[in-house]
This record gives C-alpha cells, sequence and structure tokens, in this order.
C-alpha cells in the first residue's frame, strides 16, 4: 500500500507531486505529506505533512505556502507502523533535516536497527518503520547519496520502494526497489518516480519499470540505473498505452460506477483479441499446446476478489476440460506446506500484480518446481514479471477500491482458458465448443441490457439499505458469486454480509433469518433451480427479506420473494459473469444511500503489498 511520486526538472515539483497523490490515492487514504528542496537554498528541506484525505494536504499548503522547488518527494500513506497521524505521515528526515525519505512496504528489522541507530545518537520522531531508513542513509552518508543509499540498503529486510533526496544534491533524485512496485517516467527536461503510471500519465507516456534490486539516479535531464552491486544497466522504455481519460471518472459520480459500465467492453475487447476463428489465442501463456494438453492438475492461488474468480475458476476448468482444481487463499497457501511440484500447474489471479500474499504464494510454489502461469491486470507488474507464463487482463486501470471490472475480466480469461484446455484434452468436442464461444461473444450484449435497468436494480438496493445484515446465498457456480456480493457489500457499506452456499444454509447461517435480514438470492435457471426456491421458500417462511436474481422470463419465483432482478438467459456456465453484475450494483447503490466512500472505503487499499 502506500503511492508514492518524486518529481525533479526545470518546472515546479508541487503541482505535478500533488496531481499524481491524488492519482495514487487509490492506494492509501489516511494521511499524506510532500518534501521539496527549495530552489532558493535555505539550509532546510520544506516539509508539509497531514493527516486524512490528499484534501487536507492542499488545503495546509494553502495555509503554509511552500518555495518555488523543482525537486521534491510525496506520499499517500495506509498505516501499518503507527497510527495516521501528521508525525508518521511521510516523507521522513535524518536528524541533521538535509536528507529525507518515502517509503512504500514494510522494513521488517526495523526494531533492530533503530535500537542501533538510537546507541549512536541518531533521535526516532515518529512510530514507523521507514523513519529508520532515513537515519540509516545519513549515518552512512559520505557526499555520495546514491553510495549511502545502497549501503543502506545492504542492511534493510522486508519489501520497500523509496524515493530520496537530500539538501546537498539538489538537482537529484534517488529511487530503488525491492518487492514494492516502482516506476520511472522520462519527460522533457524532466523526470519522474511513482508507485503507478496513473501518477504521472498526465506528464509522460515513457515509462521504465524498475526491476527488484534496482536503484535509479534521476536528475533533470538523466536517468541512470543501477543494481546493488554499483553495476550501471540499460533500462528497456516502454510506452504506456492507455489514455488519461482511462484514469479519470469522465462525468461519472464514482470510479466505481465508471468501472461497471465499462465491463461490456472489457469483455468485448478480450473476446475479440483472444477468438480466432472459433479457435482461442491465449497469447503469452507460456506453454505450447502439447504443454497445455499434458496439464494434470491446476492449483490457483489469489486474494479477496481474484480468489472468488479463482474459486469460479475451478466450476469452469473442471466441467469444460475435466482437470482437477484447487484453490487456495494465498495468504494460506505459503504457511500450510502445500503438496506442489513440478507437475502442478499454479494459476495466479491478481488485478494489481503486486498483492503480497499472492506473490509470496507463485515465490513458494516455484521453489517447489512448480510452473507458474499468471492472470493479471496491470503490465510489468512484480507477478507478470516472475510468472512462466502471463495472460493480462487489458481491463485498463482499475481505481475503485472495490473490484468490478477486474473480476469480470478474469472471469472471461478464465472461460478462455478452460475452452482451450478442455479443446485441448478433447474433452470438449468441437460443436460443444464452438457454441459455448458463440454465447461467450453474447455476453458483452447482456452486460449492456442488465446496466440499462440501472434505475430499477438502485430503487431495489435503496429499498433495503436500511437492513444491517445481509446473507447472500448461491449455489454451484453461483456459490462464488454470493461470497462476492457479501464481500462487495461490506467492504463499501460496512453492512455485515455474509456469502454462503445455499445447500449450507440449514447448518448454520438460517438461524440468522428474521424480518430484520435481507437475503440475495442467486436463481438462475439451471439443474440446481428447484433446491435454490426450497430455500427461498425457507427463508421467506421466516419472514427473511429476498432480492431474487432471476433469469428473464421467471414470473413464477416473484411469489416467494420481495424483489426479483431479472438477468437474461445464457449458458448456466456463463452465468456468474451476469449475476455478479447486479451484486457490484446493489453494493454500490447502497453504498451510496448511506453516505460512505465508495472509491474509497475505510481501512482499505487497492493494492495489498504487505502482509
Ligand atoms: C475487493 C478487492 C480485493 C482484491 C484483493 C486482491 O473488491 O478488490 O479483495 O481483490 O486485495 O487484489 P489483487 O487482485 O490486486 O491481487
Amino acid at each position: 500500500m502506500c503511492g508514492i511520486i518524486g518529481y525533479v526538472g526545470k518546472g515546479q515539483a508541487y503541482p505535478v507531486l500533488i496531481g499524481g497523490l491524488k492519482r495514487l490515492e487509490y492506494r492509501g487514504y489516511d494521511s499524506s505529506g510532500v518534501g521539496l528542496i527549495p530552489s532558493m537554498l535555505n539550509g532546510k528541506i520544506v516539509l508539509r505533512k497531514t493527516d486524512g484525505k490528499i484534501a487536507n494536504l492542499e488545503k495546509l499548503v494553502k495555509s503554509q505556502p511552500i518555495p518555488e522547488s523543482s525537486l521534491g518527494i510525496s506520499h499517500t500513506r495506509w498505516a501499518t507502523h503507527g497510527a495516521p497521524n501528521k508525525v508518521n505521515a511521510h516523507p521522513h528526515s535524518d536528524n541533521t533535516g538535509r536528507i529525507s525519505i518515502v517509503h512504500n512496504g514494510i522494513i521488517e528489522n526495523y526494531e533492530l536497527l533503530r535500537d542501533k541507530l538510537k546507541k549512536r545518537g541518531h533521535k526516532f520522531k515518529s512510530e514507523t518503520d521507514s523513519e529508520v531508513v532515513a537515519h540509516l542513509i545519513s549515518e552512512y552518508y559520505k557526499n555520495d547519496l546514491k553510495a549511502a543509499v545502497i549501503r543502506a540498503i545492504k542492511d534493510l529486510k522486508g519489501a520497500f520502494a523509496l524515493g530520496v533526496i537530500s539538501l546537498d544534491h539538489p538537482d537529484e533524485l534517488v529511487a530503488a526497489r525491492v518487492g514494492s512496485p516502482l516506476i520511472i517516467g522520462i519527460g522533457k527536461s524532466e523526470n519522474y518516480i511513482a508507485s503507478d503510471v496513473p501518477a504521472i500519465l498526465e506528464h509522460t507516456k515513457r515509462v521504465i519499470y524498475l526491476k527488484d534490486e534496482e536503484l535509479a539516479v534521476l536528475t533533470t535531464d538523466n536517468v541512470d540505473v543501477f543494481k546493488f552491486n554499483g553495476q550501471k544497466v540499460r533500462p528497456k522504455i516502454d510506452r504506456v498505452t492507455f489514455k488519461l481519460d482511462a484514469v479519470a471518472k469522465g462525468g461519472y459520480a464514482h470510479f466505481m460506477l465508471k468501472e461497471m459500465h465499462e465491463q461490456p467492453d472489457v469483455l468485448k475487447q478480450m473476446l475479440n483479441a483472444r477468438i480466432k476463428k472459433d479457435a482461442i489465442s491465449l497469447e503469452g501463456i507460456g506453454l505450447t499446446d502439447k504443454q497445455i494438453k499434458a496439464i494434470k492438475n491446476i492449483t490457483v492461488v489469489a486474494c479477496g476478489t481474484a480468489y472468488h474468480a479463482g474459486m469460479v475458476g475451478k466450476y469452469i476448468i473442471e466441467s469444460l476440460a475435466s482437470v482437477p482444481v484447487t484453490v487456495d487463499a494465498a495468504s494460506e497457501f505459503r504457511y500450510r506446506n502445500p503438496i506442489v511440484d513440478k507437475n502442478t500447474l499454479i494459476l495466479a489471479i491478481s488485478q494489481s500484480g503486486e498483492t503480497a500474499d499472492t506473490l509470496a504464494a507463485i515465490r513458494e510454489a516455484r521453489k517447489r518446481g512448480a510452473k507458474v502461469i499468471s492472470i493479471c491486470n496491470v503490465i510489468g507488474s512484480s507477478l507478470a514479471r516472475e510468472s512462466d507464463g502471463i495472460l493480462y487482463t487489458h481491463a485498463g486501470p482499475e481505481i475503485g477500491v472495490a473490484s468490478t471490472k477486474a473480476y469480470t475480466a478474469q472471469l472471461c480469461m478464465l472461460y478462455l482458458l478452460g475452452i482451450k484446455l478442455g479443446a485441448a484434452k478433447q474433452h470438449l468436442k468441437p460443436a460443444e465448443m464452438k457454441r459455448l464461444i458463440k454465447d461467450l461473444k453474447q455476453v458483452p450484449k447482456l452486460y449492456e441490457k442488465i446496466l440499462a435497468n440501472k434505475n430499477s436494480i438502485a430503487r431495489i438496493a435503496k429499498a433495503n439499505s436500511h437492513f444491517g445484515c445481509f446473507l447472500f446465498l448461491g449455489r454451484n457456480i453461483n456459490f462464488p458469486t454470493a461470497l462476492e456480493g457479501a464481500l462487495k457489500l461490506k467492504e463499501i457499506s460496512y453492512i455485515p454480509a455474509e456469502g454462503y452456499a445455499a445447500g449450507e444454509m440449514k447448518h448454520g447461517p438460517i438461524a440468522l433469518i428474521d424480518e430484520y435480514r435481507a437475503v440475495v438470492c442467486v436463481a438462475t435457471q439451471s439443474d440446481t433451480y428447484e433446491k435454490m426456491i426450497s430455500n427461498i421458500q425457507e427463508i421467506s417462511s421466516r419472514k427473511g427479506n429476498i432480492i431474487a436474481i432471476a433469469t428473464e422470463g421467471d414470473k413464477s419465483i416473484r411469489k416467494h420473494v420481495h424483489h426479483t432482478i431479472y438477468v437474461p438467459k445464457t449458458n448456466n456456465l456463463l452465468t456468474p459473469l451476469l449475476t455478479v453484475l447486479p451484486m457490484q450494483m446493489i453494493a454500490y447503490y447502497i453504498s451510496v444511500k448511506r453516505g460512505c466512500d465508495v472509491d474509497q472505503p475505510r481501512n482499505l487499499a487497492k493494492s495489498v503489498t504487505v502482509e
């Protein structure tokens, strides 16, 4: 978590930094700060720090104006060590006040280092792990900032992306990374560092994705990249393809709403790019057709919403290809001695490609000899770089903290993978494959239909927004949809919500049902429809308030439930792609009605780069 941005150039640093922080706010938003080397050197790094959102920092700078400066660093924080307040906000400085740093990640051995440094006379102000980095660099500093940073890094354990400035080097910005993401933007007579591309997109599209254990020295006209042993490397400069409007709200009230509406296009683009004359192209997967055919079992590792996508993936792949799939929460996988070897294919799923637990899981699996392929949205992310094969979802930047389009893009990729695998294994007959591809291609149009019904879904959501507890039920391939519906609601509206396999209801959750609960039931036409109707009747006779997500044309369901949201008819296997949309919309409209911060819910951050 946390976002950092730094600037060195001929222009003014502050506007670039504050603009960049706003675009990084999705990474953390409990406090923020900026550190600048004034153009007219006066012996001090100018610091402005505050708790709360970036708007507070802007207010502070208005009330305490800053001098002209063309070198600076800034930070938006998601607290790990120490409360979110002004003192713990970044940048942190050494005792001389001549060196300041911003840090994203966790310094695991900070207590040990802090104790050592205290003995050497360093005085600490904050409760953070990050402050130790500033003192350590100062300890090793002998007129060469780059050398001091490299030396300090040798003592650090953990994950970090760092931006460092020093009064003694008023035209130099030093950056380094281990584990946490960091990119460099190449401008004209100005250069940037940032945690993510959107922060600098307004200024440049030319970026270097700094690799792990690399350090960069940026000046106005130059960027040099080094390994930690001091060896200079020639970095690859990439050109970002997405446009600035991809990271703007574009007239929508919230990023989440915009991203929900982008789903038809995201899927359309993926299907157009990946389906060629009824054959699936999984370019990037890093496996030959022969290797795909030879896959014997798959273990999915992922977190949160991506984990739910993996659960749907299990149903898809087992049904289409008859290949057994295990789905593990990445945070559990790594600590339970997983049975994984060179015959296991690990499938990691992640929007950001920076989730610490998912990365740790694939590293563990690779140690045990497994091959790793990933479904990931962020190009050049750590996950993409560390995988043997990568299937990019190309959903575009997802800014809303609650994942929407990234999830449906992950599902779509899992269908493509399932079909490819099923065909390779000859489990899926050519005619079935053709039909499924045809149905899949229809999905974007069906999305438009559901989205067009948004006023009615909003009405239903608002009418139920007063309930203090929600239960989400689904069966079979829509059981993960129920889990995802509950996750969406609780993260953006703070209403306690549980997702359950409907068949499990009698084994406990039914005790929750009374007139004060709302129950969202996925009851689309399928082999388990009758069973779902029985569950609905059980809830109804206990006075639960039921919202059913049903197949268009199913009028009879209405007599059992309070509200019905229809989704168009499609192949049963594809229903999770459709049923999740009303779930997202229910969560969104309830959150809005309750006055919650939809895009930046409390305590959360978009990419969880710490354990
Ligand atoms: C929920 C949500 C999170 C993420 C999870 C994994 O809406 O966004 O649960 O899905 O933190 O993140 P990625 O996919 O970036 O690995």
